[in-house]
């Protein structure tokens, strides 16, 4: 194909069309080369049969039979390397034109080894470390064939019932905004030809992070305003560090679902923002446009993505279903299909699978990539410095050397807790779990005890956690919730911790020893009505892999924690959604409306009766080991007003 590509360039050279780029000529000829088909097909993702599931189960496919026919843009969701290289050869060998396939997978935060859950790592501040974990993913999910992960997600979000703040960076438009452009750097780094890099994906394109009630794809109704100031800017961002790719959200924004917004494609991302690259649909939801009440059927639910210049169509095929009958009826014109199959031809091109469609992959690449040692020791730092200190009572962190420890709770041996959601190829056996860690850091003084499951009660698990307290110097709880119970479709109504657990903490608070909450959780919680019973309280987050190891840097003291809430933890469920960058109203809260409900008089305020406005610890929170003092304080002088 290269050298039809080379006489064609020579070709144009002398004939005029010497100012489009190299990539243009080429896409161009092929495409010229291209029935409607074909062009349908490259806009047009699925997943086949043994596909790691990421969503709801869909019509099968005959997979090998559309990629002979030439109508597999891209496939997502492939297990193991061996069967993306089988599958993009049955591309190259047997299709007409042999155009290579485009591999994708959500490495969320990384592949093999995993780093902490995006919203911990967040709390580290460090866009260098942050960029790094996405370099090594890409490294990895590339060595696997993989050359295209569905991250970052951009969604800002103050609603911790919603399971997918674990996913993206809190709260703050500005700072997502940084997190989103160092991601994006470091998975595409500096050219996406290199062979380490893969394409980011800006998700999920708008708004989804603000479902009302928190509720996972909920309807999201908000002023453009309030859309621009608050919720564009990490996407924006995204978009300006140079992401290649965008996925739209499944939500309806202002009425009309993303998947068929004209506004939010056509006008905003791709002529107002200038996004060149393509934009595909989250899985099914073009089909989804039936369920939300704007298509009528899978035929109209194509014509309405089509119409909204959404490039490529996740999993349903309406596309190629459908695409040549609304051509042929004047409901779509081919030039637009031709504009949307370019976008995505051009991507393929710059990757540069035209010239090796096998330069992702490959069993040599894999053994040495995969699982290295650079990766085990920045998961460790990245993790070290995601968690937040939030409660250091009587300075009982870091534990004197020589202290026994009660290592109680649920998740004191479970890897999973450690690794939390988007674990597709996760590796248990390498997964440092807190008992590990500890049982390294702090030889023959650890005594193991469940105390409880997650959301209920062991025969004599109470006893055993207090017996094993008495005869400890300090008890340490891993409390919170699962991994899988933060991520996609995982809201909740509250965020408190189970009743089992709190009884847990209360019986074993009792025996009187200092008592240290790690707390495991995807997204925060509402902690003032066990607040009082933790003396140390570290937020460990879900870690990632060597997560158990930097648990015990930090409680041992070979590290001070260093992190910093990106959300707020609110004092309880009613406060939520809370944000730190609330407006004042027209009545600011000076207090709580009531002290209590014996002395009735109302402040008028915006405040609720009892609960004060502020959450139990805001963004920006978080301790160390040691105390700072600020003074001599300087205005600089372009702040400095007349
Ligand atoms: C649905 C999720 O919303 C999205 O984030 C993910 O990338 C796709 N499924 C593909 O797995």
């Amino acid at each position: 194909m290269r050298k039809v590509f080379v006489i064609f360039v020579l070709g144009c050279l002398f004939s005029g069309c010497a100012r489009k780029t190299e990539a243009e000529i080429f896409v161009d000829d092929l495409m010229g080369r291209m029935t409607l088909r074909e062009k349908l097909g490259q806009m047009s993702q699925f997943v086949p049969q043994t596909g790691v599931v990421t969503g709801p189960e869909g019509e099968p496919v005959d997979l090998d039979a559309l990629i002979k026919a030439g109508e597999v843009g891209s496939i997502l969701n492939v297990k193991t390397p061996q069967e993306i290289e089988s599958l993009q050869r049955l591309a190259v060998d047997s299709s007409r034109l042999g155009i290579p396939i485009l591999f994708g997978h959500d490495v969320i935060h990384g592949c093999n080894v995993l780093f902490p859950i995006n919203l911990a790592s967040s709390c580290s501040w460090d866009m260098d470390a942050i960029r790094k974990s996405a370099e090594l993913a890409a490294a990895e999910a590339a060595a696997m064939g993989i050359a295209w992960t569905f991250s970052p997600m951009c969604d800002v979000s103050a609603d911790p019932r919603w399971g997918r703040v674990s996913e993206g960076a809190g709260e703050d438009p500005y700072l997502g905004a940084k997190i989103a452009a160092a991601m994006v750097e470091g998975y595409q780094g500096k050219d996406l030809s290199d062979s380490s890099s893969i394409l980011a994906c800006v998700k999920h394109f708008a708004a989804y992070g603000a479902p009302e009630a928190g509720r996972d794809y909920n309807t999201v109704d908000m002023s453009e305003r309030m859309f621009r100031d608050r919720y564009l800017p990490p996407y924006k961002a995204a978009i300006e560090a140079g992401a290649a790719t965008v996925m739209t959200s499944f939500n309806d924004f202002n009425a009309i679902p993303a998947s068929a917004n004209e506004w939010l494609l056509k006008k905003l991302l791709k002529e107002e923002l200038g996004f060149e690259g393509f934009v595909v649909s989250d899985y099914k939801a073009v089909t989804e446009l039936i369920a939300h009440g704007v298509a009528a059927d899978a035929k109209e639910a194509a014509f309405k993505a089509l119409r909204a210049h959404l490039d490529m169509e996740m999993v349903t095929g309406t596309y190629l279903n459908h695409g040549e009958d609304l051509v042929s009826e004047g409901l779509i014109s081919e030039a637009s299909i031709d504009e949307m199959c370019r976008r995505i031809l051009l991507v393929k091109y710059e990757l540069g699978l035209f010239d090796d469609p096998f330069r992702y992959g490959g069993a040599q690449r894999y053994a040495m990539a995969i699982n290295s040692q650079a990766a085990f020791e920045h998961s460790r730092k990245l993790a070290r410095e995601s968690m937040v200190l939030l409660k250091n009572e009587n300075d009982v962190l870091p534990l004197d050397s020589g202290e026994k420890i009660a290592l109680i709770g649920p998740f004191a041996s479970t890897p999973r807790a450690m690794i939390g959601s988007w674990t597709a190829f996760r590796d248990y056996d390498r997964t440092v779990t807190i008992e590990e860690g500890f049982n390294a850091r702090f030889p023959s003084r650890v005594s193991v005890v469940q105390g409880c499951d997650v959301f209920t009660p062991v025969d004599g698990g109470i006893s055993d956690a207090v017996r094993a307290a008495r005869n400890a110097d300090v008890a340490v709880l891993v409390l919170g919730f699962h991994g899988h119970l933060s991520g996609e479709a995982a809201s909740v109504t509250s965020v408190e911790l189970p009743q089992c657990q709190k009884d847990l903490l209360a019986a074993v608070k009792k025996v009187g020893k200092p008592v240290v909450v790690l707390l495991t959780t995807g997204r925060p919680m509402a902690l003032e009505s066990v607040i009082d019973d933790i003396d140390a309280l570290l937020l460990v987050w879900h870690p990632g892999t060597e997560g158990g190891n930097a648990v015990a840097d930090l409680v041992s003291g070979d590290h001070s924690p260093s992190g910093h809430l990106t959300m707020c933890f609110p004092r309880c469920d009613g406060q939520i959604p809370i944000r730190y960058n609330h407006k004042n109203t027209g009545r600011p809260a000076t207090g709580i409306g009531l002290k209590s409900f014996d002395n009735i008089s109302k402040s008028f305020q915006s405040c609720y009766l009892l609960t004060p406005n502020s959450p139990l610890y805001s963004f920006g929170y978080g301790l160390s080991y040691t105390t700072f003092e600020y003074n001599n304080f300087e205005m600089p002088k372009a702040l400095d007003k007349d």
